[in-house]
């Protein structure tokens, strides 16, 4: 049912728009509840019933408020690798040419990378690579499934921005080791794992760790965190930081931040196509700074014009005679 519908929205904008589309597969893991919660619910009685019974790494939950989830058993995590395969043969079927893995953020796959939320005894937890075993076998099975032609990205939180969480070391081994299992690259975002997170956050934040990660292992990255101009993204790339720079919340404020950062540098190439009936509108529209228009508005300070004579209505030739008034009409008496 989810495959036929995202056939028809992939066939829906290939009408318009050859640009590649991609799509994010997770498990939230701990972080999973059935309805967005309201503000006043999130640490409530009814939150913990709507976190309750979830999957994660280790029985450990996301705050005091949240019920405590399940460490899956080895059973459950086949069954999670194969329902991912599965999701991501029928995203293939729907038309998508980018899948992103999500093992951020403190989701099912990121809580087993993480030394803060995995802490099981058997294969799956410890060291950094017995806490890769699951992550890789789910990237394993969806490498299997998902065309050699298409790229396939995995979300990491590079930090936890919290004391004992992964290191930039294990980072490092994380990615390198995704790399090797078929991750064509790492979208380097952070943070999210634990509540008790202290994240510094500040213009292009995590690009730092999406730096770490190109530099140390040459795997291409995708930086991505308080970006929000094209001149942040034109830096980042110059300056080799990144392969790619994804925006967020800066799409949201301007749904068509693509077209307008490459209307504003005169790109006309692929990737950016403006829709024949918005043509119009893929140059900056004229303005006085932008072509010397005169400008209509005057200072004050500037002579002042001859005076202004008011617009009066010519005065009547003939004084007018009253119109006549209609007869009033008495009202009928009530009976
Ligand atoms: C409304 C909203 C929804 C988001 N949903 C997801 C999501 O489903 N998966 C994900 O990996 N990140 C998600 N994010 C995080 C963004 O992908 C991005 O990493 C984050 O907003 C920082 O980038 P920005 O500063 O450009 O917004 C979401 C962010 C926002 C604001």
């Amino acid at each position: 049912m989810q495959e036929a519908a995202w056939r028809r929205i992939v066939e829906a904008v290939r009408r318009v728009s050859d640009t590649p589309l991609g799509i994010q597969l997770t498990h939230a893991g701990r972080r999973a509840a059935t309805v967005p919660p309201r503000a006043d619910e999130i640490a409530g009685p009814r939150w913990a019933r709507l976190t309750a019974g979830r999957l994660a790494a280790s029985a450990l939950p996301w705050d005091a408020g949240s019920a405590v989830p399940r460490a899956a058993t080895r059973a459950e995590l086949a069954t999670v690798a194969a329902d991912f395969a599965a999701a991501a043969a029928r995203a293939d079927r729907a038309g998508f040419d980018v899948l992103e893995l999500q093992y951020g953020h403190g989701q099912l796959l990121s809580g087993f990378l993480s030394p803060l939320t995995n802490r099981r005894t058997d294969g799956y937890g410890g060291p950094a690579a017995n806490r890769l075993r699951f992550p890789l076998e789910v990237l394993a099975a969806v490498r299997e499934v998902w065309p050699a032609h298409k790229p396939l990205v995995v979300r990491i939180s590079a930090t936890d921005w919290a004391e004992g969480g992964t290191t930039e070391a294990e980072t490092v081994e994380i990615c390198r080791a995704l790399a090797e299992g078929g991750a064509d690259a790492v979208d380097v975002s952070t943070g999210e794992v634990v509540s008790d997170q202290r994240p510094r956050y500040g213009r292009s934040y995590q690009t730092p760790y999406a730096d770490l990660v190109r530099s140390a292992t040459g795997v291409p990255v995708i930086a991505v965190g308080a970006i929000s101009s094209h001149d942040d993204v034109n830096s980042i790339l110059l300056a080799g930081r990144a392969d790619l720079c994804a925006l967020g919340r800066a799409q949201l404020h301007d749904p068509l931040w693509t077209l307008h950062a490459a209307a504003e540098q005169q790109y006309q190439g692929p990737a950016a196509p403006w829709p024949p009936a918005w043509a119009p509108g893929s140059a900056r529209p004229p303005g006085a700074r932008a072509d010397r228009l005169p400008p209509r508005l005057r200072l004050l300070r500037e002579p002042a014009p001859p005076v202004h004579q008011r617009w009066r209505p010519p005065r009547p030739t003939r004084p007018r005679r009253p119109l006549p008034l209609p007869a009033r009409r008495r009202c009928p008496a009530r009976s």
